[in-house]
């Protein structure tokens, strides 16, 4: 009985000094910092994009998608817009607006274009990692389920 204690605590120091390293690892750290970058990006980027072209407000991501995309958004005409909190999990879509599949990236370029009116990030560029890397923090848990309902 004594034993088996031991063994389960042993056990348990091995697990955790495992964790403990992976949580440390370079891995991890770059990931996370991708993410902070990509939040701020997300918060304070205007991607170029000349204030009077919007109307000296709509400059962000978040200008739209609220709260950094974690609740519903508001367009500048007043409609509401799904929260951001699925986005990374049900992408790629079907748009039938452009008769194609499109992945998460294609959308964020998108609303860079159309909805800041800015210089969208390149495909693979570390902006673009960036912010998918953030949208993927943000959809955590979530079903993933391709070409799903936004939340
Ligand atoms: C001018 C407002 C506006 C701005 C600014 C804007 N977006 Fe959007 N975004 C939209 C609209 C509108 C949609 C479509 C919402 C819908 O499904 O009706 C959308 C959809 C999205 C989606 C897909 C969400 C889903 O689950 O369907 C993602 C991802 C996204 N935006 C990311 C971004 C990122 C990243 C930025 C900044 C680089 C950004 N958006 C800036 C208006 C905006």
């Amino acid at each position: 009985m004594r034993n088996q204690s031991r063994i389960r605590i042993v056990v348990g120091a091995v697990a955790l000094g495992l964790a403990t390293t992976a949580f440390a690892s370079p891995a991890s750290i770059a990931l996370s910092q991708a993410v902070k970058n990509g939040a701020r990006i997300f918060n304070t980027d205007s991607f170029g994009s000349h204030e009077q072209s919007f109307h000296g407000r709509h400059t962000t991501c978040s200008s739209c998608h609220i709260d950094g995309g974690r609740i519903m958004g508001r367009l500048p005409n007043g409609k509401r817009i799904p929260s951001l909190i699925n986005a990374a999990a049900i992408f790629p879509r079907y748009s039938p607006k452009l008769h194609k599949v499109i992945t998460l990236e294609t959308q964020i370029r998108h609303c860079v274009r159309n909805g800041l009116l800015g210089h969208p990030p390149a495909y693979g560029s570390q902006t673009m990692a960036d912010l998918v890397s953030y949208l993927g923090s943000l959809a955590h848990g979530q079903r993933v389920m391709i070409g799903g309902k936004p939340r």
